[in-house]
């Protein structure tokens, strides 16, 4: 399965800090904000990821992670002339997707909590059509929003409804079979002249080739595009630190448990940023899993 961050954009709803750097670079507490998507790509087992963004941003992005060899995976990098849309991303990674399922997930998305990895190891295991990931939300008018029949099966999917036929929106996390590329290829642009990811999705659904999968309360999802949410989403992150010791997203660790590097390649990423508390928390994880140190 091939993985994609789409990481470009406007980030027009968090100007200033976005005139000179792209939001996905910017820190959630103690990382860039795209470790996050990448963590999610590595939790459903993903290895081979394609990272796009604005051609200003490629080369930052290339500084943040380079081929991704380090971590044990294989990152590559493509542009997005303008952000034209989500569903773009599927067609700019026609190569890279090479006829394959594959997962998309937006540079500004965090996962965590119980049961989420178990749920995105199961989308990967078994997607055909497409698997969406739906979480409850207070304001549904402001996503994409799921509609169910009495039994609880999709049946639509609005984008920013007036009155929302539930609470439960459309994050920013979808699979993919192996035929995505041709139905984003089918898709013709909204109004607001982009390729919309709904209208991929609703192809799918119109296919009964949809599932959406509720992820629980206990599950945080933020999506991090304003100065609230990149604010509350940096102390969600730090409360899991204070209280339960975990550092969400650290890749180095991830990478470490899922078997992509071994604990002395861990503790070398480790060393190298053994100035900060995440570079010695790093090094204290490899340590702990094989027990030598
Ligand atoms: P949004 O937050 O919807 O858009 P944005 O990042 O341009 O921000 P704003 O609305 O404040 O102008 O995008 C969600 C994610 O998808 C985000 O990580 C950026 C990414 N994206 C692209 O990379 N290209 C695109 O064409 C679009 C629409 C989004």
């Amino acid at each position: 399965m091939k993985g994609i961050v789409l990481a470009g954009g406007n980030g027009s709803r968090l100007r200033p800090s976005t005139s000179a750097a792209s939001k996905q670079l910017f820190p959630i507490y103690d990382k860039p904000m795209i470790y996050y998507p990448i963590a999610v790509l590595m939790l459903a087992g993903i290895r081979e990821i394609l990272v796009i963004s604005a051609p200003e941003s490629i080369s930052p992005l290339q500084r943040v992670f380079g081929d991704g060899k380090r971590l044990g995976l294989d990152i590559g990098y493509r542009e997005q002339k303008e952000p034209r849309g989500i569903a773009e991303a599927l067609l700019i990674g026609e190569r890279h997707i090479d006829g394959r399922p594959s997962a998309l997930v937006l540079g500004d998305n965090l996962f965590h909590g119980p049961g989420f990895e178990e749920a995105v190891q199961e989308a990967a295991r078994t997607v055909d059509g497409c698997v969406l990931f739906g979480h409850k939300v207070f304001d549904p008018c402001r996503y994409g929003v799921g509609g169910f029949d009495r039994s609880g099966r999709l049946i639509s999917i609005e984008e920013k409804p007036e009155r929302p036929d539930s609470d439960y929106a459309v994050t920013g996390l979808y699979f993919y079979g192996a035929d995505a590329v041709e139905v984003a290829k089918e898709v013709r642009p909204s109004a607001r002249g982009e390729l919309e990811i709904t209208d991929v999705n609703r192809a799918y659904l119109a296919q009964e080739r949809a599932r959406f999968v509720t992820l629980e309360d206990s599950v945080a999802w933020f999506d991090a595009g304003t100065e609230e949410s990149l604010f509350e989403s940096a102390c969600y992150v730090h409360s899991v630190l204070k209280g339960q010791g975990e550092r969400i997203a650290c890749l180095e660790e991830i990478a470490l448990r899922m078997g992509f590097i071994d604990a002395e390649a861990c503790h070398r990423l480790g060393e190298e940023m053994k100035d900060s508390p995440y570079g010695r928390y790093v090094m204290e994880k490899a340590r702990r899993s094989n027990g030598t140190r």
